[in-house]
Order: C-alpha cells, then structure tokens, then sequence
C-alpha cells in the first residue's frame, strides 16, 4: 500500500521567490540561474548530491553568500541586499550543517539567544530598577523558552551547557533556537545528522506544529530520502546548481533525471 501524498498548500502565495539566483566561487557556478518559490505553510525538502548547491542556496536565502546575479523576494520586499541580520529579524531562520550551538551557555540559554534582540524595554534604568515591565518581558521570554524547549523533548537538559550534550541533543537545541523567535521561514541544513530515532521524532514532531501554528514555510536539507519524502510537502532536487526536479514527493522519486543523479549514484 503506497503512503497518501501530504496535502498540497498551493493556496498559499509565495512567502520567498528566489529569481535566477547566480552564485559563483571563483570558476565554480555553485547556483546557476535558479529560480524557485517557497510558500508559507510549506514544508520543501532539498536533496541533491554532494556539492550540488543546496547549502549554497540557504546561504543565499539566509543573506550569508550575496548572489553573483538575481534577486530574492521576501514577503513581498526585495531582501537580494539585505543583511543576515535584517532577515533574521524579518523572521527568516535557519540552522547550520555543522552544529553550532554556544558550547559554554546552558541550553535554556542557547534558545533564548534568539529573543535577545527584541530587547528588555526601557534601557539601562529600567535594568537597574528592575522596572515592573521589564521583568513581566523577562518572564514572557523564560516562559517561551519553556515552551518550546518541551516542545523539543529536552527540558530535562535545560539546565546543561551545550557543549556536555550528545550531538543529536545539541541539534535538537538548535532547532529550539531556530523556532523559538516564531519564525516565517525556517532553513534547516541536514538537520538529523547525528541525531538517534527518538531525536527525529521529536524534530519531525516539532517540524510540524511549527508549520502548522505558524504558517511557517521549511525548507529542509535531508540525505535521509525516506524521511525527507515522508516529511515534505513538495521536494526539490538540485545538481551541479540547477534545479533539476520540483514537484510531490512521489514525482520527484520518479523523476528520471533524479534517479540518475542522485538515487542512482
Ligand atoms: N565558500 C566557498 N568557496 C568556494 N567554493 C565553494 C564555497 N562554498 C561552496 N563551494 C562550492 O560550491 C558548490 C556547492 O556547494 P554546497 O556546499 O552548496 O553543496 P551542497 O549541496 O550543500 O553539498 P553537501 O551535500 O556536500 O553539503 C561545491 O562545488 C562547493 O565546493
Ligand atoms: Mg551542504
């Protein structure tokens, strides 16, 4: 019996539209004219094989790599310019293919990170007479982080410093910290890498509500083809910097281009 496809969401309108995206590193053409829409509530996996370009395309996204040609749309706005930080705060959020949360900071702490830039309210006087507002702020934040730290199944490790966490924990905090800010857009890259069956799970687990309460769209990087085809709503296989298939996940499967590319190597 084959698996029923997951509900299309085409009905919403495109919340990022990259158009023919060019990034070169020197004599490499690591994007070559790609052009692709992302929509809210949207979860699009990204697979391809080594060095295809798929990093490539959530550094542009992300404003980490400026792109040699092309533009990038965000909710409307030409984002092609913009800073890293300017999207992080327009609610464009990713995660790294290496784990990078703070070593030194506890988990707790490593999720709330991300709310740090909304700022306590009222400055240093507030700070030093531990205005009323301040703490309710204060209190807001903590809470949120509770939140989503249950969310992600590691409450129990709230309290530890990151760096003392098994690889697939400190990944899941780094999924924590991506949501926790409620982002539009979460850009994950090979997100389960080191994480055991119950830690992809729980980001599965997570993965979804934050599509869902949210309207968030995700674009997920997987090597894992069978949980990336279970997990997205419509995938999109990059080779040599050129997409080569978009569509369902059973198309994509099928797709002959793709089989050679990357299923058949
Ligand atoms: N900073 C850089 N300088 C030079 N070349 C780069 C740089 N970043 C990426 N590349 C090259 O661009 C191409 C695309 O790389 P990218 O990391 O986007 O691939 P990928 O699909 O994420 O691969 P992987 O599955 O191995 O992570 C590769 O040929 C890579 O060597
Ligand atoms: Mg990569």
């Amino acid at each position: 019996m084959t698996e029923p496809e997951p509900e299309t969401t085409s009905e919403f309108p495109p919340l990022l539209r990259c158009v023919d995206v060019t990034v070169r590193f020197g004599g490499v053409i690591a994007l070559d004219r790609v052009s692709l829409d992302f929509r809210a509530g949207e979860v699009c996996g990204l697979i391809g094989p080594n060095g295809a370009g798929k990093t490539t395309l959530l550094d542009a996204i992300s404003g980490i790599t400026a792109p040699s040609a092309g533009q990038i749309h965000f909710a409307g706005a030409d984002a092609t310019r913009r800073s890293p930080t300017w999207r992080a705060r327009n609610g464009i959020r990713r995660t790294f293919q290496r784990q990078q949360c703070f070593g030194w900071l506890t988990a707790q702490h490593n999720v709330m990170t991300a709310l740090e830039w909304h700022g306590g309210g009222g400055g240093l006087l507030a700070d030093l007479a531990r205005s009323p507002a301040r703490l309710r702020r204060e209190k807001a934040r903590r809470q949120r982080a509770a939140e989503v730290l249950e969310l992600c199944g590691i409450t129990s490790v709230a309290h530890l410093p990151a760096a003392r966490l098994p690889l697939g924990t400190a990944r899941i905090v780094e999924l924590a910290r991506a949501i926790v800010d409620r982002p539009r857009m979460l850009l994950l890259d090979e997100p389960t890498s080191g994480m055991e069956e119950a830690e992809v799970e729980i980001f599965d687990h997570a993965v979804r509500a934050v599509r869902s309460e949210e309207n968030c769209a995700v674009v997920i990087i997987e090597h894992d083809v069978g949980l990336v085809m279970r997990m997205s709503d419509r995938v999109v296989a990059l080779d040599l910097g050129r997409v080569l298939a978009d569509g369902t996940p059973t198309e994509v499967r099928s797709h002959p281009e793709v089989v050679a590319a990357y299923f058949g190597r």
